[in-house]
């Protein structure tokens, strides 16, 4: 179901242009550029931007890049951005089918999948962000050492999700089942908040490329 367009879209994303990235295939291979900030790290699936916009504030000599497809929640991780003067954030508004088309071999020290959408018609798998076809992406993009970290509410996702690790070449170096059942741990997204507060366990697992 096509969502509605939220009233003065364009307008709240014009405000936030300053913190888009047009053309990200234009910046494929120099990123940090005069950033001044020493690695490069990805949101894939932002949303409203929450984590992004913390992690950020907390390491600020880390550039992040936060992609998102849907502009009516883009448009609310944009204007948190600004509101806290970020300027070692930045955003672009599109579905990301290869991300070899913005980042060059090796660009990337981390990606963070916060509760992507789990699709569980083996119809879409090919959409499922830890699917073999995007983990290929992330294996090409990272630097050597470089990490996924995935955050999910969804057991049969998060299942199938390390057996799609196990298969890739990547090592897992984390895997915890209730990631906040001793008290809150890291920096929550909006959706983990929603999940936390309704009781839900959260499901955290960290790969490394060799
Ligand atoms: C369930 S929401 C989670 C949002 C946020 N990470 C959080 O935890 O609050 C997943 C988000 O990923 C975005 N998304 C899913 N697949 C994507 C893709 N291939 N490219 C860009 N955005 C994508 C969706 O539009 C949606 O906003």
């Amino acid at each position: 179901m096509r969502m509605k367009r939220k009233p003065h879209l364009d307008s709240r994303i014009e405000k936030c242009a300053f913190l888009m990235v047009k053309q990200p295939a234009e910046l494929r291979g120099r990123w940090l550029g005069e950033s001044g900030c020493h690695e490069l790290r990805l949101e894939l699936g932002c949303g409203k931007g929450r984590f992004t916009v913390e992690a950020a504030k907390a390491e600020p000599d880390v550039l992040f890049a936060a992609f998102e497809k849907t502009q009516n929640v883009i448009v609310t991780a944009m204007e948190r951005a600004a509101a806290e003067g970020l300027k070692n954030v930045v955003f672009a508004s599109l579905y990301v089918n290869d991300l070899t088309e913005y980042f060059a071999r090796c660009e990337l020290s981390r990606i963070y999948l916060n509760f992507p959408d789990p699709w569980p018609s083996n119809k879409y798998a090919r959409r499922r962000l830890t699917a073999a076809n995007y983990l290929e992406q992330y294996s090409l993009v990272l630097r050597p050492g470089g990490e996924v970290h995935f955050k999910t509410d969804n057991l049969p996702f998060y299942e199938y999700s390390l057996g799609q690790f196990e298969l890739s070449g990547f090592e897992i170096i984390e895997d915890i089942r209730d990631l906040h059942k001793n008290g809150p741990v890291g920096i929550f997204t909006d959706y983990e908040e929603k999940f936390h507060n309704q009781g839900f366990p959260v499901y955290r697992c960290v790969i490394s490329k060799d």
